[in-house]
């Protein structure tokens, strides 16, 4: 039985929940609405709401929280039955152990870090690497490039002023924004004519259909502009494989995400404009997640 929360009693230091009961409060909550992922929203939920983090629950779980924390985690509670999902809640996700703020733009999938891996793989043997991400959103991708590589030096590009607004907050927060350069640009209208030892982007790709079909807590919450990619999901690729060709030194390499069922198709398309060592790389579910060549 979960004691609801304006039936606790609160007075003095006691606000009615301390860590623990916090968590078992929304998991009960969660479960109970049939909501997925009840334990896990439910401990993300107190840690992000109160600041701790996962050693400090565990140490300090008996510990009242605030007044103050009491409040968020009934709004986050309310706002979370409601079908938001806890990243937006929160205004932040956790992408290869760093965080970033996701206003207005796609929230980064731990998926896409099939792609930074390979990119990271790619330019491991080019010293100070110069490289372009085409649709940056959070900057996600970039700003941990830059993070990873300190000698490296990125563009980033995106047509969305949030996207770049909010990419710009995070290559702040993680001190690389002499190294993350933003640019506005339809996929490649406006990138200047210098050549990339790599370029990379993990671009819209869902088909009509599936827009069509998408869950609430995606379609409600990430930007379709985000999302679309035209009638078979290809659009984006059609530009971008053939056209990152002319911003590729010789020998560069150019690596996309894809939709799970995309490997054959991208593939082909990157045979079609002359890449060699083209090469589909599965995620850790094992399924199709990047494909990659080289000039
Ligand atoms: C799937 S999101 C990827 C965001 C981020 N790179 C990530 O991996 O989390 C695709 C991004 O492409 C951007 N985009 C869509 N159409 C574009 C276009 N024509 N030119 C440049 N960027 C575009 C969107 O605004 C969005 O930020």
């Amino acid at each position: 039985m979960v004691v609801p929360l304006d039936k606790r009693p609160r007075s003095g230091p006691y606000s009615g929940l301390n860590y623990r009961s916090a968590r078992r409060y929304l998991a009960r909550t969660f479960e109970a609405s049939a909501l997925p992922f009840a334990e896990e929203d439910a401990l993300d939920l107190v840690l992000g709401l109160t600041g701790i983090d996962h050693a400090e629950y565990i140490a300090r779980g008996t510990e009242f929280i605030s007044e103050d924390a009491f409040e968020r985690v009934r709004q986050a509670c309310e706002r979370r039955l409601a079908g938001e999902p806890v990243d937006r809640i929160l205004g932040w996700r956790d992408f290869y152990g760093r965080r970033f703020a996701i206003d207005g733009v796609l929230s980064p999938r731990s998926d896409t870090e099939v792609l930074l891996l390979a990119a990271l793989e790619a330019v491991a043997d080019t010293p100070s690497p110069r490289l372009l991400e085409l649709g940056t959103g959070s900057g996600a991708l970039a700003v941990t490039l830059a993070c990873e590589r300190k000698d490296a030096r990125l563009l980033a590009t995106d047509i969305s002023d949030a996207a770049l607004s909010t990419a710009g907050v995070n290559a702040r927060a993680h001190g690389v924004e002499a190294r993350v350069e933003r640019l506005r640009s339809d996929w490649f209208a406006d990138v200047p004519a210098q050549p990339f030892d790599a370029v990379l982007s993990n671009p819209p790709y869902i088909t009509a259909a599936a827009m069509a079909s998408l869950p609430g807590e995606v379609a409600d919450h990430d930007p379709a502009l985000a999302l679309a990619g035209g009638t078979d999901g290809l659009d984006a690729y059609r530009i971008i494989i053939p056209g990152a060709r002319a911003c590729l030194r010789p020998g560069g390499w150019l690596g996309v995400e894809i939709g799970f069922d995309q490997g054959q198709s991208v593939a082909a398309l990157f045979q079609a404009s002359g890449y060699r060592d083209v090469r589909v790389r599965p995620d850790p579910a094992g399924l199709d997640r990047t494909v990659e060549g080289r000039l």
